[in-house]
């Protein structure tokens, strides 16, 4: 039988053809480092969980940043691990504090040639590894306090926009806290420091090696009581409303790849840019894979990273970036 006159198949025939038609491009400055940085290390250590992945020193993670603005990253997502934690979190806004110290010195050797980004939580500096600070109800149980929390992601903001944080990334997901953190920056002079609102965060497993990277597993309970259930979308689009309308600059999704159909539905909601966190867990994935050689690794990595820009992210969070941008060049 003849094919008719119609054949997609003309537009796939060479390399040249098919970059020509391609609609979605990955291009290096789309894509943001995450970086963790702890305070006691002596030399990088490597994550266990996350192949090739270490909690940098204060030494190493200027040569991470170098590597990745040389390879046209578009910006760094900072994550501190204190030495010492204790119930509120004190080292997350101490202006000695580990994400503090590691911001002034990228800024003094970066300036504004890339984009520093701290995230702004809670779980890595509290010794109960809660996103926030806790009360006890009145039936015994302990959760974490919204309003309290707010107060101290508010100061938290100003020590890291004062660092010299271009953008602070409130990832607590803590109701009115884009709002808190906009009215503080606000209120200290930092009315240019943008905010990225992890507006759709879900509990995911999917988190599980970062919490090995970023020393941060919940001593008790879960994180059910403030990220969002997987089995909601609309609920994504309240919060994502409900951050634009609070100040947000950029909003963010979290997982990416079981979540691509929030970053569709939330890149048709808004019109400011969406980014969305390829995060600990999908990486892992692939590098378990990979080593076992079940996969072609970097064809993979291109993929996946092709398909949440095409889902709509203009931003895609990875731990692969300075990789990756390599590639692309
Ligand atoms: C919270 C935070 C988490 C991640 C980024 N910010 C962990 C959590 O919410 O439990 C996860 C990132 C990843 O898994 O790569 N500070």
């Amino acid at each position: 039988m003849d094919a008719g006159p119609i054949r997609p198949r003309r537009l796939r025939g060479t390399a040249a053809l098919r970059r020509l038609v391609a609609e979605t491009a990955l291009t290096p400055a789309d894509l943001v480092l995450p970086l963790f940085v702890k305070e006691d290390a002596r030399e990088p250590v490597p994550v266990a969980s996350m192949p090739g992945v270490v909690q940098h020193t204060r030494d190493s993670v200027r040569k991470a940043a170098h590597d990745a603005v040389e390879a046209g990253v578009g910006g760094l997502l900072l994550f501190g691990i204190p030495a010492q934690k204790d119930d509120r979190g004190s080292a997350a806004d101490d202006p000695d504090g580990i994400i503090q110290r590691t911001l002034r010195d990228l800024r003094t050797e970066f300036g504004d040639d890339t984009v520093l980004i701290a995230d702004l939580c809670l779980d890595e500096y509290t010794s109960h590894g809660h996103c926030g600070v806790l009360r006890e109800t009145r039936t015994g149980e302990w959760i974490v306090d919204n309003d309290a929390t707010l107060d101290r992601y508010a100061t938290i903001a100003v020590a890291q926009a004062e660092a010299g944080a271009h953008v602070v990334a409130p990832s607590g997901m803590m109701d009115g806290q884009v709002g808190a953190i906009r009215t503080a920056l606000d209120g200290a002079g930092f009315s240019d420091t943008a905010i990225l609102a992890y507006s759709a965060k879900y509990a995911s497993a999917l988190y599980g090696p970062f919490r090995d990277a970023a020393e941060c597993a919940p001593a008790f309970g879960d994180r059910r009581g403030y990220q969002q259930d997987a089995a909601n979308a609309r609920e994504a689009l309240r919060e994502v409303a409900l951050d634009v309308a609070q100040g947000a600059d950029m909003v963010m999704v979290k997982p990416a790849l079981a979540y691509l159909d929030i970053v569709r539905a939330v890149r048709n909601a808004v019109d400011i840019p969406v980014a969305a966190y390829h995060v600990s867990g999908e990486y892992a994935m692939v590098e378990a894979a990979a080593a076992q050689g079940w996969i072609d690794r970097r064809a993979v990595i291109l993929e996946l990273l092709t398909g949440i820009r095409r889902a709509g992210a203009d931003i895609v969070i990875t731990y692969w970036a300075s990789e990756a941008a390599r590639w692309l060049h």
